[in-house]
């Protein structure tokens, strides 16, 4: 668990890459880090399970950390093929994705089985980052907010905190395609989740980190990440080479 006050958050998803994309990432990434010292931002990279244990110890004494793509919800047992959130802790992460729209989608994850891994992980001692969003057609047919509000109230836990749960807003539409929101749909939408947080947690909720997922590259990151309640970024594609994610955390820079 992370103990300080939350902070901006950068997270680089690596998602099934994991052969072509070498652990040599994690020295880039932290000497690039390094001129960002003053900068408020926290950094991690979410890599396949299997190289999770590795990059942990990579990045063990630098700024860096590490979460897992998913867990089960359950703490152990026969489930053949899956990982607990207690194993990715075991494995050095600090975070642990949940409700991705590509496990959401492949996997026919429901709202209320992504809440359940998101307790997983926060009892495992991690954080967990809950993934909320809309499809194109939800989008057209002008259901946005009421879809995402929808995900957000039946995904996140009632006992959530700012310090062990970040909610990511990504629009399906805009992940891998190269296609964002414009900055004004953008604040609507985290406007509306940052309202939905404060009326349910009360003041706590202005705590909760907002993240934008869907396209983030270094040309549109000074746009969609300077955005009211935009507190940080899930990065997929531009996270596989450090010079594409060092240019998206060139937007917190600082002095
Ligand atoms: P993308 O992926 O940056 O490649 O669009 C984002 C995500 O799915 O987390």
């Amino acid at each position: 668990m992370i103990d300080e006050i939350p902070r901006t958050l950068v997270v680089g998803n690596w998602k099934m890459n994991g052969v072509t994309v070498s652990l040599d990432q994690v020295d880039g990434v932290v000497e690039g880090l390094a001129n960002f010292m003053n900068a408020e931002v926290d950094v991690a990279f979410c890599p396949p399970a299997t190289l999770l244990a590795a990059m942990s110890a990579r990045a063990a004494g630098t700024p860096l950390l590490t979460g897992g793509q998913d867990c089960h919800a359950d703490e152990a047992g026969a489930h053949t093929g899956d990982i607990s959130a207690a194993m990715l802790s075991d494995a050095g992460a600090h975070f642990c994705i949940v409700g991705h729209s590509e496990r959401r989608a492949d996997h026919g994850e429901s709202d209320a089985l992504v809440r359940h891994k998101a307790l997983a992980a926060i009892g495992a001692g991690l954080v967990a980052i809950i993934c909320v969003g809309e499809s194109a057609a939800e989008r057209q047919a002008g259901k946005a907010l009421d879809v995402v509000m929808g995900q957000l109230a039946a995904s996140v836990p009632d006992d959530a905190a700012a310090r062990d749960v970040v909610i990511a807003y990504e629009p399906v539409w805009a992940i891998g395609t190269g296609l964002v929101p414009s900055v004004d749909d953008v604040a609507e939408m985290h406007g509306a989740m940052r309202d939905a947080l404060v009326k349910r947690f009360g003041e706590g909720g202005n705590g909760f980190r907002i993240l934008y997922g869907g396209s983030v590259k270094a040309d549109n990151a000074g746009d969609l990440l300077n955005v009211d309640n935009v507190d940080g970024a899930l990065v997929g594609g531009a996270s596989l080479k450090v010079i594409d994610f060092l240019g998206i955390l060139a937007t917190y820079r600082q002095g």
